[in-house]
């Protein structure tokens, strides 16, 4: 359930020297520090949030370490309505125009499109026909609610992060696009939908990325799509990143990190190697392994796995 890690000398010593045109971050939940961190180790063109931010401070402040460093680019999740101030740091950010929800854009020489938020039920089922929806868009909501039933005299928070029909099929007819961002999943996902197999299908992309269920998996790689589906799908969980394009091998950047370090979290975990490495660590201040040694900590690292191979508690 968990991208892979290169064990290819060669192919390492090439990724040392190259620079990541994209970077997809796991929901952040309001910890943004490891995105900056891991964006100022690894320098991308342009970075990609893909939902349930929860900004602490409005976006453009929690990132401002990185803003002259790369290009910024979100879709909103479900929790990113949670409350007043989840809403206001991002849609008041000065950054809010750069949730491509809905749209799609250029990102970094890839034509990317977003699919922010969640389906509700009470919106649309999309295992129904789009004609069975309770609401076609927000506005044909809003005018179905009284005054004093609005939010901000439009429909509520919550419903801020649902997916209207209106705003899918714009988007199923804005293609072709190279890449899909959504916060649901595809249908391979045991939670996932077949109506995000479809917009990607439609708009013929290569691969689709996405968060909410706080999981990395490599759909391909654990059998759980096969190698003729027609995208390559990647699930990133919370603390983790993707980045893109994949190396000559066909396998997941490994952020530069030290073949030794990369061949004794393998000795260590095996399989699970890579999940342990993107996984924020307390003792690490909540950042991941691989962040944290990227960032100057590589005997800590080092140590660490020295310890839990050796039967330590870490
Ligand atoms: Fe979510």
């Amino acid at each position: 359930m968990t991208p892979r890690i290169s064990l290819n000398l060669h192919a390492q010593s090439e990724r040392m020297q190259s620079v990541p045109k994209l970077m997809f971050f796991g929901d952040p939940h309001g910890d943004l520090e490891s995105v900056v961190t891991a964006v100022e180790h690894c320098r991308p063109e342009a970075i990609v949030l893909l939902g349930d931010i929860q900004a602490r401070q409005p976006l453009h402040i929690e990132l401002s370490p990185i803003l002259d460093l790369t290009e910024v680019w979100f879709i909103h999740g479900n929790h990113d309505t949670d409350s007043d101030t989840d809403y206001d740091n991002l849609w008041g950010s000065e950054l809010a125009d750069r949730n491509f929800h809905g749209r799609i854009v250029d990102i970094a020489g890839y034509k990317i499109a977003g699919l922010g938020g969640i389906f509700r039920t009470k919106i649309w089922d999309p295992r129904r026909p789009i004609e069975e929806a309770a609401f076609e868009s927000s506005d044909a909501m809003r005018r179905t609610m009284k005054r004093e039933e609005r939010w901000r005299d439009g429909i509520s928070r919550k419903h801020r992060s649902s997916i209207f029909p209106v705003d899918y099929q714009r988007l199923l007819r804005s293609g072709p696009a190279d890449i899909l961002v959504a916060h649901e999943a595809p249908s391979a996902h045991p939670h996932g939908w077949q109506a995000i197999d479809e917009l990607a299908e439609t708009l013929g992309v290569q691969l689709v990325v996405h968060g909410h269920h706080h999981q990395n998996i490599d759909y391909r790689a654990t059998g759980m799509q096969s190698a003729a589906a027609p995208f390559r799908a990647f699930g990133i969980d919370m603390g983790s990143h993707l980045a893109w394009p994949l190396d000559s091998q066909g396998q997941l950047e490994s952020d530069g990190l030290p073949q030794d370090l990369l061949d004794l979290a393998t000795q260590t975990f095996g399989a699970e190697a890579r999940t342990w490495l993107d996984k924020p660590h307390e003792l690490l201040n909540g950042q991941t392994p691989a962040v944290f040694a990227a960032a100057g900590g590589l005997d800590k690292v080092r140590s660490m796995l020295n310890a839990i191979q050796h039967g330590g508690v870490v």
